[in-house]
């Protein structure tokens, strides 16, 4: 069987960068507080006729130039984010029309911070098994729109950051190369901890202005239970992944975490025992991208020179559910 290789990797942010001083002149908040319990310091946020199937379509046409190919080189799309642009269908098919594609498959995941981890899961398996050739995995989100941009909402307003990241994934026969491993893990007695309410049909009707009055359209999170079981999850999940492949943490030459929160990716690189220049961070620059913030830091990495053939990346991810997951790659 052929291990699944990453043929090239692509991202895109929208223009508009959003400082920390901008949000607090929205909302009760500060550069400072900010900071100090994220290491943020500016996001991206989309601006009119932006929707996360354009940021896709963008940082798909980096990734096909890369790798020499054209959407028409694609078997198939495996889509993942928690804010699509439509209630429905899912965005791999806003995506498909964009690249001017009509007759290859488009597969939504849903989810959240997990999902570019659960949808490499479900693209190494259709690689390996033969069913699809080259897969286009997407991570891609709009946060912006969504957020309670009031001092009601800031515990999540200051986190989350709009973009889109993708990788082109395709067999290879070389027996040392490829994903190696993934793990997925979900536990959904956590569900409500991270989650947004409404619109849902367990609603009826599934949207009013009583649900948006009381604000369950927008993300809740109970901050303080996400971080603690995030930071006790994640490393777990990267134990899971050296474990199966008989690796110890120094054969890690890179960490790619869900970019969370750096104080999370701190607990996580100690949990692990891993140096600094082991573990990406680049959260500063783009804030919680969700889906689309591991694909977006593999390919600063990469574009860093970070990662050579032969090294040994691992992913992993935390998020509403709870999901967490990881991977393991020789690259
Ligand atoms: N600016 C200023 N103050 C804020 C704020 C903001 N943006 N958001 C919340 N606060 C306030 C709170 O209201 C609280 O005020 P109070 O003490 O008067 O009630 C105070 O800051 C401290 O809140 P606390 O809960 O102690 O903060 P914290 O140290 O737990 O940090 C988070 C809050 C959200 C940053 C932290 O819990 C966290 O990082 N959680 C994980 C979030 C995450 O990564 N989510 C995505 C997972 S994929």
């Amino acid at each position: 069987m052929p291990r699944t290789e990453f043929i090239a990797t692509g991202f895109h942010v929208p223009d508009r960068v959003v400082t920390n001083d901008e949000l607090s002149r929205m909302m009760d908040t500060s550069d400072e507080w900010i900071r100090q319990r994220s290491g943020i310091r500016t996001r991206h946020w989309v601006s009119d006729g932006e929707t996360g199937a354009s940021l896709a379509r963008a940082a798909t046409l980096k990734a096909l130039a890369r790798a020499s190919l054209k959407p028409s080189d694609l078997d198939c799309i495996v889509y993942c984010t928690c804010t699509p642009d439509h209630f429905e269908p899912g965005n791999g098919v806003f995506l498909e029309r964009e690249l001017g594609l009509t007759d290859i498959p488009a597969i939504d995941v849903r989810n959240q911070c997990s999902g570019f981890i659960y949808g490499l899961s479900v693209a190494d398996a259709w690689i390996r098994t033969g069913q699809y050739r080259r897969v286009l995995l997407v991570g891609a989100e709009v946060h912006s729109r969504g957020l309670d941009k009031t001092t009601r909402g800031r515990d999540t307003a200051v986190l989350f950051g709009d973009g889109a990241g993708v990788a082109i994934l395709g067999p290879t026969d070389d027996p040392r190369r490829g994903v190696l491993s993934t793990h997925l893990f979900a536990d959904g007695r956590h569900a409500e901890k991270l989650w947004v309410d409404a619109p849902g049909l367990a609603h009826d009707p599934y949207i009013s202005e009583e649900l948006i009055r009381e604000g369950r359209h927008r993300a809740v999170m109970d901050g303080r239970d996400v971080f603690k079981f995030a930071s006790i999850l994640m490393p777990q999940s990267v134990v899971a992944a050296l474990q199966a492949n008989c690796i110890t943490p120094a054969d890690v030459t890179l960490l790619v975490p869900h970019q969370a929160n750096r104080r999370i990716m701190e607990m996580v690189q100690k949990a692990i025992g891993l140096r600094d220049d082991q573990v990406y961070v680049n959260i500063e620059k783009y804030g919680n991208t969700t889906a689309a913030s591991i694909p977006i830091a593999l390919d600063e990495a990469l574009c860093e020179g970070r990662l050579e053939r032969g090294d040994l990346l691992v992913l992993t991810a935390f998020g509403s559910g709870f999901t967490w997951a990881s991977a393991a790659v020789r690259w």
